[in-house]
């Protein structure tokens, strides 16, 4: 058997986060400059040990606690697989994608030890982009309560899509973008948990329905209209509805001074629109630019005080 290797991409929500929980459509995106990768190879004690050094992790399965999210993906192949042990296995996970950014990386994290264990175990089914799909949304469900299952999606199958959280099956769509459309991803530097984000915001929903059901409709079909302008190509009016959504997020209460400071600096420094990207409060935003403006746009983020930029194009 030997040594298996699988990644997955990090990921940026285009349009439409948080009122994706809520049934509304959203869009987003792989980034695939920055991955978690697993490698998964035979050991020589009885056991499967995970090893994530860059976060300082070194568990054996049997011992890890039942809310360990890497823990309970190797339990549920092994489940899926219909294993009542697994052979002796050293699991290794590295991974260039902030933790707590806004960018995906416990979804990818996951994605990549369930994808690389099922190929170790030559278990094809379970290797499937489908089937990564929905164990690494069990597997996010144990750390944010609700996630609404873009991130799963967008990083198992490793392509932008138009995705709608509906019951029994969520809507899962491709998207053929008319034009090239080229993103700048800069990260505050402040580091925020999707489940808290994501629980306050359904409390304030609760608390107040009339101010937060109107601003999740108006999410969605600002995701809807975007859809139907990165198809065309329509690359201003893809820009005109970042800044709108970025609007409506900051009444949803999730955006912050650093998010807004890097948004703007990027509008001003030329770039045709600007948001927040994933749960907000810290993490990352994006910005909307023509490709003679990347230079300009990446300089004036990082003279703002952003801890990295990543450029990312959707084609
Ligand atoms: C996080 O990337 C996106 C949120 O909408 C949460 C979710 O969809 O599960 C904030």
């Amino acid at each position: 058997m030997g040594r298996t290797t699988a990644s997955a991409p990090g990921k940026v929500i285009l349009y439409g986060e948080h009122a994706v929980v809520y049934g509304y459509p959203a869009i987003a995106a792989p980034v695939t400059q920055v991955r978690a990768t697993v490698t998964v190879c035979d050991g020589d004690t009885p056991g499967v040990r995970l090893l994530a050094p860059d976060v300082g992790r070194d568990v054996w399965v049997a011992d890890a606690r039942e809310d360990d999210a890497l823990a309970a993906a190797v339990r549920l192949v092994q489940q899926r697989a219909g294993l009542e042990e697994l052979p002796p296995l050293v699991i290794h996970l590295e991974s260039t994608i902030p933790i707590a950014g806004g960018l995906g990386s416990g979804a990818a994290s996951a994605a990549a030890v369930i994808r690389a264990l099922a190929m170790h175990l030559q278990q094809v089914e379970l290797s499937s982009d489908a089937a990564v799909c929905d164990l690494t949304y069990l597997v996010e469900r144990i750390h944010h309560g609700t996630p609404s299952g873009i991130d799963n999606t967008v990083v198992a199958y490793e392509r932008p899509v138009y995705f709608v959280r509906r019951h029994p099956e969520n809507r899962i769509e491709p998207l053929v973008v008319g034009r090239p459309v080229h993103l700048l991803v800069g990260d505050t530097g402040l580091r925020s948990a999707t489940h808290a984000v994501v629980s306050d915001v359904r409390r304030r929903w609760q608390e107040e329905p009339e101010r937060f059901a109107p601003l999740f409709a108006a999410c969605g079909a600002i995701a809807e209209e975007a859809r139907t302008a990165l198809e065309a190509g329509d690359l201003a009016r893809l820009g005109t509805l970042m800044d709108e959504n970025h609007r409506r997020l900051q009444e949803m209460t999730v955006s912050d001074p650093a998010l807004d400071r890097l948004v703007a600096v990027a509008r001003d420094a030329g770039a045709l629109g600007a948001k927040l990207s994933g749960a907000g409060r810290g993490g990352n935003m994006i910005a909307l630019v023509e490709s003679e403006q990347i230079e300009e746009v990446r300089q004036a983020l990082l003279s703002a005080g952003a801890v990295q930029i990543l450029a990312s194009v959707l084609a």
